[in-house]
């Protein structure tokens, strides 16, 4: 009779034990999955980047030399992705349609431009990726104030 209490005391300790490794498990076993898939974006990313954009907007984000001025053909050069650019003042919405859809039609009223639409190349999933990849390369200030923006935009 005596012996029965301890007993179940420790059962009970044990089933705690259990409880909590499994928590503990599951909680590495999530971070390391969100770490690893999103580690595995990126360079899905960069590679989309790489055949789809960088012929234009440069392999290093850098953009196309004088972009601020118009080129000899009359129409914008492509800016560049990173932080001395601009595309970090739009938001999530504004950069997705400008991609999908290309500068003419996210602009309108006859406006040319050479940035083409992507709407028949990459699905909505690709051109996510390869937006979450160009943030990636923004030092942290450029990519709060874009988030910001994207919110008030929701
Ligand atoms: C054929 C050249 C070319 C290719 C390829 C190209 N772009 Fe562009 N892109 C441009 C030009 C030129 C502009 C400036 C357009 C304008 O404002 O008229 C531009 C503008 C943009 C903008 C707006 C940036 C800003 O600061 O306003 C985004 C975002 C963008 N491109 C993303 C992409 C992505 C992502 C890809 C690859 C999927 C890509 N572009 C491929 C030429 C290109």
């Amino acid at each position: 009779m005596t012996r029965s209490k301890p007993q179940r005391h420790s059962r009970f300790g044990l089933v705690v034990v259990a409880i909590t490794a499994l928590i503990v498990t599951a909680a590495l076993a999530t971070i390391w999955l969100r770490w690893w898939n999103g580690g595995m974006d990126l360079d899905r990313g960069a590679a989309l980047y790489a055949v789809h954009c960088a012929s234009c907007h440069g392999g290093e984000l850098e953009g196309e030399e004088d972009w601020k001025s118009l080129g000899d053909d009359g129409l914008l050069p492509a800016p560049p992705h990173d932080e001395t650019g601009h595309t970090w003042h739009h938001s999530d919405g504004l950069l997705f349609s400008i991609v999908k859809e290309g500068s003419a039609a996210v602009i309108g009223d006859g406006y040319e431009s050479n940035m083409p639409p992507f709407a028949d190349v990459l699905t909505d999933e690709d051109i996510w990726t390869i937006l979450d990849f160009l943030k990636s390369r923004w030092p942290a200030r450029e990519r709060e104030f874009q988030e910001q923006i994207s919110q008030q935009e929701n």
